[in-house]
Parts: C-alpha cells; structure tokens; sequence
C-alpha cells in the first residue's frame, strides 16, 4: 500500500494510551482561515451521520463549520458537492453499511467530476478502516477523525485545490475547544456536550479507542450554553457523554455530575435528560438530584449488558448483577416513577446458556421499560476480539431473539400501565402519516401519539393516554400549559 507522507494515520496502541495531563480548555483556537472562509459559495454538501448522540452533534458542528463556509446543504445526495459521512464504529454491521454506501455511492463522480467525498467520526479513527479505504476505496479524497474537526476548513481547501487525496487523523485527543460553530438540527430539543471520551475500557468496546480519554468541559461553559438554548426557545436540553457520571473527574470539580445536575436543572429549562450512565459510578447524590428538580426528566440508561457476574467480570464493567440490582430499586424507590431503559450483549466470547439464562433472569426482574439488546461484535484491538469468539452465529441469533421476546414483553407491559393516566409531552410535531396526529415525548421518554387542535411543536402538553402499543402510546391533549 502507497502511503503518503503527508498523510496522517490512527493509530489504535497510541489511542489506548491514558496520561494524567488535563486537556487545556480552548476558547479561541478554532478560526476559518481567510482564503478558506468563501470555499463553500456556490457549493452544495451532504451529510449523512450514523451512530450515536455525541456522533450527532458532531454532525452539528460540521454542518455549523460548512455553513460558516458558505456551503449549503441539500437533502439529496445527488445534489451535493461534498458528501460526507459521519461514521460509527461499535459494531460491525454499523461499518459494513458505510462500507456499502460509499462503494454504491462511488457512480455519482461520473455526472460530477468535482465532487468531494469525506468520511469522518469513530470509523476514520480505526487504522484497519483507514488502511482498508486507502487501497480499496480509491474515490475518497478526505479523511478526518473525532479529534480534529476543528481542521476541516484546511482540509477540504487542501482536498478541493491540491486534488490530492488529504488524510489526518489525530491517534491522541486534544484540547477541549469551545468555539466550534454549530448548527442545531432540532428547534426546541437540544443536544449539550458535558464531557468528551471514556476511560472506562471494558473489553469489548472500541468508544475509549476512537474518542480518546475523557475530558470534561467546565460547569460554566455548559451552564452559559444551556442559558443561550433557553434563549433561543429551546425546551429540552440532553447531557452528553460517553459516562456521565465521570463528569468532572479530571477536572476535580467537588460534587461531579451530581453539582452539574443540580446547576443545570437552577437554570430552569422545562426538561433535562442525559445519557449514558455506567452503574459503576452512579452516587446516590445523584439520585437525590433526579428526585429533587421536577426539571430532570425521571428517565435513566442504564447499561447492564449481561446479568452473570463472571461475563460481566470479563467484560470489565466493575459491577456484580446484585450490585446492579441495588441500585436499579434505590433509583425505583427515590425516583417518583421512574423509567429505566438498558443494553445488553448476548453471546460474549464463552457465554454458556447457563450464563445468557441469569440475563434473562435479570430482565425478568427489572422488568425494564426498554432495551437495546446486540450480538456481540469482535472490535480490532480490544481485549475481548483477542477471546476466542466460540458462541456460533446461530446460538448468537437465538439468544437474542429470546432475549427479545423478554424485553418487548416488559414494553409493552410497562406501557399498559399508562392507560387512563395523563403524561406531559413535548411535541415534536404533525406526524408523517397524519397531519391531524401529533408526537412526541413524555417524560419518561414514551413516544406519544396523540390529537389534538391548535398544537405546535414545542408546546408541552397534557395528554391523557387511551392505548397502548409495543412501541408508543396513544392518547388525546386535554390542555396547553
Ligand atoms: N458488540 C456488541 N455490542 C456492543 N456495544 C458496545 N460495543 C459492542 C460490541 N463490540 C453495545 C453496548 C453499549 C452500546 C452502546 O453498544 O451494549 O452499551
Ligand atoms: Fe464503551 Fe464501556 Fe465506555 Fe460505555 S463505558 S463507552 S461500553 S468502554
């Protein structure tokens, strides 16, 4: 393989690599270079995200970055300039499928010979990924990773002018920088970056590798951000990190997530949510915080991932399944009813049935309001791909579609119990089917539909629920707050 000196590749032994050194705060670094800032007049992009909520807003930030360059988006990839595809890499199949979008992707050169392609986001800091598309994926001129969007207005001056193909990728994070532009894509929900990275390593997750070590952004910066989102008409705002409760943490910040909690919640925005929690560092300040604010929405992840203690040993995860289940009736106790959502991997390396049984027990006993359920998935330089993965794919797809029948039997239970009561939603709008219908969320993150007159999205409803599905609930609006 040809590869270029200029370019830079990840580097996966480099990005397992913790230092105690904090991340320096940034509030000035980002800038458009002058001969950049018109690159984009005239000129159309596509964006396309896969993944995650922090995958998410990134995609924010580099719609915001392109905008600021003048680019304008178009919602048909057939009309881009620049098509750009931000990537995930928690499971093979998410790759495959970018795989398989940039190959059938590939004819739209031949009506326009300038057009650009990036990819960017968790694939592009895998080196077997940015190996794979040097050699076999010819027609992808830029490549940049999670930890230097801030570089893109040089990079695609750099790929659009010189012709070269144009790859860095930083193997290490940098600097926490608070000047990204961004442009929201929602209009009265709203996502909020607390903390970047994860230091957690459990074994079989590539996140550590492909977002660095965690960084956490200061109180003030994200209270001033969440004051500027209520300003705008904002009405929900969701935390983001990998693990929030490690909020903090390398900053020292006395009180941690639970202090930022609270503060957030004191600015007094109609809803708070945040994701993702590990059940290894969730303190009981923070329980008493959900509980106190009527602000901090009664909903919480919370990833078990397997319910046999010796699976979770090898998994790293830092708890036992009674550990797990403590805090899952503490939260249910103090909590006013609280929802608690969840993952879980079948077929870990050496999982027996024995072993996918107890999973099985532990749903029947938290009884979940929804779960995110995956085969295991070998990542590249992970401790867990160097297992052998002995479950055969048929076990693997059986265990899950148990699993599965479990979890979707507790949905649609634990949505049955809504029939007859009233929940507040904050419509997301008309749905696509029906004008007359609208959606939304309640508090504990049920999708409702539901009619109505008069209703806008954003409104906070009162909706009283009259049926309930797998899925979603139906009901009719009773008032406008
Ligand atoms: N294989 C399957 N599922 C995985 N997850 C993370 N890594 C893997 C993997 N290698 C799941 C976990 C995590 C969720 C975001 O994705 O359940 O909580
Ligand atoms: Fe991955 Fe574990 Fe970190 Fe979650 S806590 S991102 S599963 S390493």
């Amino acid at each position: 393989m040809k590869i270029n000196e200029n370019w830079n590749i990840p580097n996966l032994n480099e990005a397992k690599q913790r230092t105690k050194k904090q991340a320096v705060i940034e509030k000035s670094l980002f800038n458009i270079p002058f001969e950049v800032a018109q690159l984009g007049v005239g000129r159309t992009y596509y964006l396309r995200t896969y993944g995650c909520q922090a995958n998410e807003r990134d995609g924010e930030t580099i719609a915001g970055i392109l905008e600021a360059m003048h680019f304008t988006p178009v919602k048909n990839v057939e009309e881009a300039d620049l098509i750009l595809l931000n990537t995930c890499a928690i499971r093979q199949n998410a790759e495959d499928k970018v795989l398989g979008e940039l190959a059938s992707l590939k004819r739209l050169r031949k009506t326009n010979p300038d057009l650009i392609f990036g990819l960017c986001g968790c694939m592009a800091q895998e080196e077997e990924v940015v190996k794979t598309i040097i050699e076999k994926y010819p027609h992808v001129d830029l490549v940049f990773g999670t930890h230097n969007i801030h570089r893109l207005p040089t990079l695609l001056y750099q790929a659009m002018m010189s012709k070269e193909r144009t790859i860095e990728v930083f193997s290490k994070e940098g600097e926490v920088i608070e000047n990204l532009p961004v442009k929201r894509f929602g209009t009265h929900k709203a996502w909020v970056n607390i903390m970047y990275g994860c230091d957690k390593f459990c074994t079989y997750c590539i996140v550590p590798y492909t977002r660095g070590k965690e960084r956490s952004r200061q109180v003030e910066d994200i209270l001033e951000e969440i004051h500027v989102l209520i300003e705008e008409g904002y009405k929900e705002v969701t935390l983001l990190g990998q693990n929030v409760n490690s909020y903090g943490k390398d900053l020292q910040i006395e009180g941690g997530f639970a202090y930022l909690l609270e503060e957030a919640a004191k600015t007094g925005i109609e809803r708070i949510r945040f994701t993702t929690s590990h059940p290894w560092d969730f303190s009981d300040e923070m329980i008493d915080v959900i509980a106190k604010y009527d602000n901090i929405m009664p909903f919480i992840h919370l990833p078990v991932q397997s319910g046999n203690d010796d699976i979770l040993k090898i998994m790293g995860r830092r708890y036992t399944s009674e550990q797990y289940m403590t805090l899952f009736h503490k939260i249910k106790n103090k909590v006013k009813d609280a929802a608690i959502s969840t993952d879980i991997i079948v077929g870990f390396p050496n999982e027996t049935e024995e072993q996918f049984q107890d999973t099985l027990k532990l749903v029947d006993e938290c009884q979940f309001d929804n779960a995110f359920t995956f085969i295991y998935s070998p990542r590249a330089g992970t401790p867990a791909a160097a297992m052998e993965d002995n479950v055969s794919e048929e076990v693997k797809q059986r265990r899950l579609q148990e699993l599965m029948d479990h979890t979707n039997h507790w949905a649609r239970e634990k949505n049955q119990a809504y029939v007859g009561k009233v929940v507040q939603v904050l419509v997301d709008g008309p749905s696509k089917k029906n004008p007359s219908v609208f959606s939304g969320y309640s508090q504990t993150n049920k999708l409702v539909n539901f009619t109505g007159d008069g209703i806008c999205a954003g409104d906070l409803i009162d909706v009283k629920i009259t049926a309930a599905k797998s899925w979603s609930l139906d009901g009719e609006a009773i008032k406008v707050k």
